[in-house]
């Protein structure tokens, strides 16, 4: 597979990223981290202009992005909450972009409900366009510095046994780490959910057209001890009926006490935000590893937004 990571391209799903793109992009992250935590400074996006379009809420990835193009010496402009902008008039979210694409942003970082809507974006703008979260879909980026966490704490990727817990269905970031994950060497993946929350079919063809080993289990208890990482996600309340959350709320929690339990914990991540399916309590185990996950995103952000405008 030929490298999709250049400059001017659109980062719209982690099925574009090869193995070569994610270790470059890791490379190149831990050089400006380097670079940072000893002091110094990379002023490499002087006049350079991010365009942050949220259609939805976020605090990570729009605010990781804003300080990664900051840091590169880059401005942002951010379209603000919708009462402030004339979407509160009824213009659509494509005439938003088409607008602002016109005053020659030279990326554009979106987030939106509706599946696909990065790839609609990328084909209405003329600067690049990377996919924030659409909907249900895709979160490529949070896949990336997903990888990169993991490669932080075990110095490889390949051989990893990484189970996938929670809202496996409606959770973008599953979606694309699976993918991401499938370009390495004998990775397991234990997808661990309530039935009704099972991975979508889409995401398993691709594992199996990629011949990923995966399994499904309905708790964690029954394969735990043979995780290397338990990655936890939230159930996305916004993207079910009242009842279904309802139904499954408090359906699956990770507590101290439970993971106390095993003679072996794995590193817990989580993509954030948490609400009750992994509690404050477990912040005080060594294994818990979600905020430095969280601020990984910040030097892999640097690191594409560096090789998206070819600087
Ligand atoms: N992980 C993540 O996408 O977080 P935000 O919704 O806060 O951006």
């Amino acid at each position: 597979m030929v490298s999709s990571l250049h400059r001017g391209a659109d980062v719209i799903s982690a099925l574009q990223f090869t193995r070569s793109d994610i270790e470059r992009l890791i490379r190149l992250a831990e050089d400006i981290r380097r670079i940072y935590e000893s002091g110094g400074r990379l002023d490499i996006a002087r006049n350079k202009v991010m365009f942050t379009a949220f259609f939805e809420p976020s605090t990570r990835t729009r605010l990781s992005f804003q300080f990664a193009m900051i840091k590169l010496g880059g401005a942002v402009v951010d379209l603000g909450p919708e009462e402030v902008s004339s979407m509160a008039k009824g213009e659509s979210p494509e005439d938003t972009l088409r607008t602002v694409d016109s005053y020659d942003p030279d990326i554009i970082v979106v987030r939106h409900r509706e599946p696909g809507f990065a790839l609609k974006a990328a084909e209405i703008c003329r600067a690049p366009v990377i996919n924030a979260g659409d909907g249900y879909n895709e979160h490529p980026t949070q896949a990336l510095l997903d990888v990169y966490t993991m490669w932080r704490l075990f110095n490889r990727v390949d051989g990893l046994k990484v189970g996938l817990m929670g809202d496996l269905k409606y959770s973008r970031t599953i979606s694309s780490l699976s993918y991401a994950l499938s370009n390495f060497y004998d990775i397991t993946i234990y997808f661990i959910s309530p039935r009704e929350l099972k991975p979508r079919e889409e995401v398993l063809r691709v594992l199996d057209q990629r011949r990923v080993h995966y399994e499904f289990y309905e708790k964690p208890e029954e394969i735990m001890e043979k995780l290397d990482v338990l990655y936890v996600t939230r159930l996305q309340k916004e993207r079910m009926s009242p009842s279904e959350y309802e139904r499954l709320k408090g359906s699956y929690t990770v507590t101290y006490s439970y993971l106390a339990g095993f003679k072996k914990i794995p590193f817990i991540l989580h993509p954030l935000p948490r609400v009750w399916e992994l509690t404050p309590d477990v912040d005080a185990l060594p294994q818990a590893h979600y905020f430095e996950q969280a601020k990984n995103g910040l030097y892999i952000r640097m690191a594409l937004i560096k090789t998206i405008l070819g600087l």
